[in-house]
């Protein structure tokens, strides 16, 4: 028997490793201190409970089936019905660096060949886990479910926050208690979806927390389970349909990663280790993430209405606020005149933009913005020039119906010819076109994936071709859109640079949606414009003063036509645009922190503790009558901050007090954000 060990600055994992089977989960939590070991042997220390298997199965990295596991296990696969009783019976420990173990397992009965690598970042404090299955049998491997990552939860764990949604309404908070029944979010729409983010969050009595997200950006699902030593067990990991992965003999399939985190600082502690891992897998041109720059989408102020002369205004307008990327949606392409048609003609429209879309770009470069432009490349009108050629790209299913949504069809992603069809269409753009920007967007779930049901293959044809067009265009960036926030992930995020977070612009619905987002995602890729007044997702009024503050810490942009705005509410945009760029440094490095005072007030700090920028957002009007305090957890009780407004005059105030009684807040507006600085003395 060995321990096998991973420590990161916060983070501790610690299995018990047998020969004969999967590694024992001992131990994920915050840091011990290094030589602080279990005592002994888990089987040591619990005797044979009373009508119990002589053998006793604990929770392991990779629990079997039928062989004395009784909760879920990680694989359900079999070779005709035979095979099916899953434990492993050899195992060994590779260390790949100080960081990374791999473990190597084997089922000689069933055939399986099962590696399991575990990364505990010490970067991040992230643990990232994945495995590889691997057919080492003679004959066909049906495999119908394979977990990513089984992770252990103390038995003190509460409660678990998930997210749900839809279009236009993202990120709504789900806790649930967990108690001894089961919990389980599942997605089958096919791509990530807005209706089940692919992570959670566990609190537990004593303060920690414990979240794990699955890197993918497909179908998925996550469950935990009570089990009999008190603990819980939490597997995550993609799903599949039935028949989908079938491995012949010597194939293998790898899981996407799982990225886990456990915090004894708590919820705020869990999402600083996210940001970090997510920052750590972005791939951004030149090496480095530049400054955020200032968007101008011309969806919601244009939607398909295309005129070369009124977006050359919208340009100038948009240069005169300081705007820094001009990003051209949807309707420049072929035909594209509302959403019934033209999904795969991915040149400009002729009768739009006689002279293609180069007097656009040069115009927009010569105001010194980037210009970017908006595909769709996964999906296909059935009336539209590609569909007549190639109606068998399609994904479809022999007699059965197509099912359209947004009256759009899904490319079949796995064919090699869509895939090149698609790269040389983007690249017939991007190697003309001075464009710096793509907006990826995907605008339906999937349904019947193939006549062999290919969701996963679907996947990662997506990420194949964005990683071909990254490769070839390297300085461009990606954003990742569907519908909205329907595609937002750890998985994508190799490919791309920011999400776009809701289609939902409404200053008011965004404090949640953004709140949430940023319990996994960092500031810098959340896609945040100041919408129309009023909102054209709600058809509610906030003050240009509100939107603009509530889209301030993330990736800052405008989506209205300029051209309409009041004098008044053009030059106050134009002064939130330099506010964001005063602050954008501030909010897009370092930590987040996201708390609530009362009395419908929310905020989030931004820095270092000793170094913050603090947005606090009143949401709705007050019912007191002298304005809330403001508690900052994170500072040092021990020193002295000076704590000064955005407009006024700084005050010096104990860290202490600041911590237990709080900053004490002016009167605000029913709707009202406020930024202060706050910097240990
Ligand atoms: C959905 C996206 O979320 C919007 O921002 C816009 O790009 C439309 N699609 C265009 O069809």
């Amino acid at each position: 028997m060995n321990w096998a060990i991973l420590h990161s600055p916060a983070c501790t994992a610690i299995w018990e490793v047998h020969e004969d089977e999967a590694p024992l989960w001992r131990y994920w939590g915050p840091r011990l201190p290094d030589g602080a070991l279990p005592p002994c042997p888990l089987r040591a220390e619990r005797p044979e409970p009373s009508f119990s298997l002589h053998h006793d199965v604990p929770l392991s990295l990779f629990p079997g089936i039928g062989m004395g596991w009784f909760g879920v296990p990680a694989l359900a696969a079999h070779r005709a019905g035979a095979d099916w009783t899953h434990a492993a019976t050899a195992c060994r420990v590779e260390t790949v660096s100080a960081d990374t173990l791999r473990f190597h397992l084997r089922d000689d009965v069933a055939g399986l060949a099962i590696a399991i690598t575990a990364r505990l970042d010490p970067a991040t404090d992230t643990l990232t886990l994945a495995t590889t299955l691997t057919n080492a049998g003679v004959t066909v491997l049906d495999v119908a479910t394979l977990a990513a990552a089984c992770l252990p939860l103390p038995p003190d764990a509460e409660e678990v926050l998930s997210y749900t949604g839809r279009h236009n309404s993202e990120f709504i908070a789900i806790t649930d208690t967990l108690t001894r029944s089961g919990w389980r979010r599942e997605n089958r729409r096919g791509l990530t979806s807005h209706d089940c983010f692919p992570g959670a969050i566990v609190t537990c009595a004593d303060g920690t927390a414990y979240g794990a997200q699955i890197a993918w950006s497909g179908n998925h699902a996550q469950s935990i389970d009570w089990i009999d030593d008190g603990r819980r067990q939490w597997l995550l990991g993609e799903t599949y349909a039935p028949g989908e992965i079938r491995l012949a003999p010597g194939e293998s399939i790898t899981t996407p990663e799982v990225l886990a985190t456990v915090s004894a600082q708590g919820m705020d502690g869990v999402n600083q280790a996210f940001h970090r891992a997510i920052r750590a897998r972005i791939v951004w041109p030149g090496g480095a993430m530049a400054p955020r720059k200032v968007h101008l989408n011309t969806w919601e102020g244009f939607y398909f209405d295309h005129d070369l002369a009124s977006l050359k205004d919208l340009a100038n307008a948009a240069a005169q606020v300081g705007i820094e990327r001009f990003v051209l949606d949807d309707g420049w392409f072929a035909g594209r005149d509302d959403d019934t048609s033209s999904l795969g003609d991915w040149w400009p429209d002729p009768a739009k933009y006689p002279e293609g879309l180069a007097p656009l770009a040069r115009h927009v470069i010569g105001l010194g913005m980037d210009f970017g432009l908006w595909v769709e490349p996964e999906m296909v009108n059935p009336d539209s020039d590609l569909y007549r050629a190639h109606p068998d790209w399609a994904l479809h299913v022999d007699g059965r119906p197509l099912l359209a949504a947004r009256n759009q069809l899904v490319l079949d992603m796995s064919l090699p010819q869509v895939r090149d069809y698609l790269f040389e269409a983007i690249t017939a753009l991007l190697g003309t076109l001075p464009i710096a920007y793509l907006k990826w967007d995907h605008n339906r779930d999937l349904t019947h994936a193939g006549n062999r049901a290919s969701f996963r293959a679907q996947v990662l044809g997506t990420y194949t071709l964005m990683a071909r067009l990254r490769a070839a265009f390297p300085a461009v960036e990606i954003e990742s859109c569907a519908g909205g926030g329907g595609r937002i992930d750890a998985g994508v995020i190799a490919h791309t640079h920011r999400f776009w977070t809701s289609d939902c612009i409404d200053a008011i619905s965004r404090v949640n949606i953004q709140r949430g987002f940023l319990r996994f995602m960092p500031p810098e890729l959340m896609g945040s414009h100041v919408g129309a007044c009023p909102a054209h997702s709600t058809g509610r009024m906030q003050s240009m003063a509100f939107r603009s503050g509530v889209a301030l810490p993330g990736h800052f942009g405008v989506e209205l036509d300029l051209r309409q705005l009041s004098k008044a509410d053009r030059a106050e945009l134009g002064q939130a645009i330099t506010r964001y760029k005063t602050w954008r440094d501030r909010f897009h490095h370092g930590l987040v922190w996201q708390g609530e005072a009362d009395d419908h007030v929310v905020w989030q700090a931004h820095g270092q503790p000793h170094d913050l920028l603090l947005h606090a957002t009143r949401f709705a009007p007050t019912s007191w009558r002298h304005a809330p305090h403001l508690r900052l957890p994170m500072l040092d009780p021990t020193r002295r901050y000076r704590v000064t407004p955005e407009h006024g005059e700084g005050q010096e105030i104990a860290g202490s007090w600041l911590m237990r009684v709080g900053l004490a807040l002016p009167p605000m507006p029913g709707e009202a954000v406020l930024i202060y600085t706050i910097t240990a003395i």
